[in-house]
Formats: structure tokens, C-alpha cells, sequence
């Protein structure tokens, strides 16, 4: 029976994790000759190597490469019973693992500030991807919330509309379409459009806009960010249909036109989603409760 200590697991997957003694020590906040004895000492239990050092680079053996693999599970498991343990005694503390869609960038880290000076014992890990790759996390429950423009039609959740989400046609400032007043649909499907990648949650939105209303959407080209779009839109190479929350505070306000374009804004909301029947962490309740509670601080004063 090998006797190895939760501790020298932690450094041993900071190690690996992080290819480098050095950077695992800084890490975990100790000496570098701490990371090197616990590596030792673990080292001399497993009976094999399980890492090389080349030059100042940390490389894992096939042993190390399989001890990586059984820590992360190990590491997972405690951490979830930490977790447990925390709720049994009511505290607000722990990891709370929230995945947001790219488009809620622009407010959700806005209430993490308030929220982690409320709540100092609890570690927030954000997680910023596209709507597929978050219902991909969804789906494998990696995070305790998700906050996202649609809630997945195929999959049982807990959802909740927290806050407005208005779909726009922006334009640039200089475009003849600026200033006039309730413009046909028609008329703005005829101009050419920049569209997020596929697997966008606004991609979708904009691609069945255009598929309800029977037209042909024009891509002039794909591009990979909401706001690789804005400057796009801002430098004449074509219109988009973007969450309203893209132009908040206010950065290139001045350079794109939001259209006043019959039926818009489309009325949306930005929801937070869970899934269904999962016990909710105590960390994650609070989170949940804070966020009903402050959603003025999601949207910028004028
Ligand atoms: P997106 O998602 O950032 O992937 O475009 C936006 C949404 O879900 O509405």
C-alpha cells in the first residue's frame, strides 16, 4: 500500500499541469524546494519516475501521464466533498463554476466584483465560450450555472430570464438607412451582412429571423467575435444583428447606427440555466439569489 498524501497529489498535478516546478510553486503559494520534496517523496512511493526535466521544461513519464489522469479524478472528487461538507455546515464558501455564453461578457463580470467583496470564501471560475460549446458543458455538467440567450429545446433545465436582451440592426453612422424611421425588413435583408461563426447562439437567433420572415440572409463574411463585427460594421463592410448588450457601456456607439427597423428590437432575454434536479451548491444559490437581487449593477447607468 502506497501512503501518499492529498498534498503531494496537488503538487504533483500543479506540476503537471503547469509543465514547470517553478510556476507550480508560485501557484500554490510555496517554495520551489517544497514542490521538488513533495515530488520526491511521492516519487520514491510510486517506485517509478514520473516526470523528466528537459532543460527547464517538465515532462511526464508514461507512469506520471497516468497518475495525472487518476489526480484529476481524485482532485474532482474531493473537491465535491469539500463542497458538501460546506453546505452541511451552511457556510458560503467554495468553487462556484459558472459558463457564459460570449455575448453576456459585456455584463456578467460586472457582478462578480460586488458579488466575490460580499462573499470573500467564495472562488468564482468563469468560463467564456460560444452557445455550443457551453450546451456541450451542459450536457456534461461541467459547471454549477450557465447563462445563455436561449435555454437548449433538448434538454431538461431550470431556467430563469434575469434580464433584457434585445436583438438590434446595426449599421454604420454614415449608412443612408441611419436616420430613417421604421424601415421595412425587406428592405434591410437586401444589404449584406456580417454573421457570427456557427455555433453562435446570435448566429442562430439571426439565422431564423431571416428564415421566419422568408428571406435570403446575404453573409458578406464570418466572423468570430461580437466585437470583431462592431469594427467590422463601424468600417462599412456590411450590417448585423447583434444583442443590444454588444453596444454597452458604450464602446463604438459612435461610430455604428442601431436601424429603426419594423419589428425591432426583437424582445429577448438573457437567462440563467441549470439543469434539471441538480443539487444546487450553497455557493451557487447565493450566486443565484445575488444575481435576482443586483441586476441594476448588469446594466450601466446613462
Ligand atoms: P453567442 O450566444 O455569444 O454564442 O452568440 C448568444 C446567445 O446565446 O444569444
Amino acid at each position: 500500500m502506497m501512503h501518499v498524501t492529498l498534498r503531494q497529489l496537488q503538487v504533483f498535478e500543479a506540476v503537471a499541469r503547469l509543465s514547470s516546478f517553478s510556476r507550480a510553486a508560485e501557484a500554490m503559494q510555496v517554495t520551489q524546494p517544497t514542490v521538488s520534496k513533495q515530488i520526491r517523496l511521492l516519487q520514491d512511493q510510486v517506485g517509478l519516475p514520473l516526470l523528466e526535466q528537459v532543460g527547464k521544461k517538465v515532462f511526464l513519464t508514461e507512469a506520471g501521464r497516468e497518475l495525472y489522469a487518476t489526480c484529476a479524478q481524485w482532485l474532482d472528487t474531493w473537491g465535491r466533498f469539500e463542497q458538501t461538507v460546506a453546505n452541511f455546515k451552511g457556510l458560503k464558501q467554495g468553487r462556484l463554476k459558472i459558463a457564459v455564453v460570449t455575448t453576456t461578457k459585456y455584463f456578467m463580470p460586472r457582478i462578480l466584483g460586488p458579488f466575490c467583496l460580499e462573499y470573500p470564501g467564495i472562488d468564482i471560475a468563469l468560463e467564456v465560450v460560444n452557445r455550443d460549446r457551453l450546451l456541450d458543458r451542459l450536457a456534461r455538467n461541467q459547471d454549477d450555472l450557465y447563462v445563455m440567450g436561449l435555454p437548449p429545446e433538448d434538454m431538461e433545465t431550470e431556467s430563469e430570464p434575469f434580464l433584457e436582451n434585445p436583438l438590434v440592426v446595426l449599421a454604420p453612422a454614415a449608412h443612408p438607412m441611419a436616420g430613417r424611421a421604421a424601415i421595412p425588413f425587406a428592405d434591410v435583408a437586401q444589404e449584406s451582412f456580417l454573421v457570427r461563426e456557427r455555433g453562435s447562439g446570435t448566429r442562430m437567433t439571426m439565422e431564423r429571423v431571416f428564415a421566419e420572415r422568408g428571406m435570403p440572409l446575404r453573409i458578406k463574411m464570418e466572423l468570430g467575435s461580437n466585437e470583431a463585427i462592431k469594427q467590422a460594421v463601424a468600417g462599412g463592410l456590411g450590417l448585423a444583428l447583434l444583442s443590444l448588450s454588444t453596444l454597452q457601456p458604450d464602446a463604438g456607439r459612435k461610430e455604428l447606427a442601431v436601424l429603426d427597423v419594423q419589428g425591432f428590437p426583437i424582445r429577448r432575454d438573457w437567462y440563467v440555466v441549470r439543469p434539471k434536479g441538480k443539487q444546487m451548491s450553497v455557493a451557487a444559490a447565493t450566486f443565484l439569489d445575488f444575481l435576482r437581487n443586483h441586476v441594476q449593477l448588469l446594466t450601466p447607468a446613462p
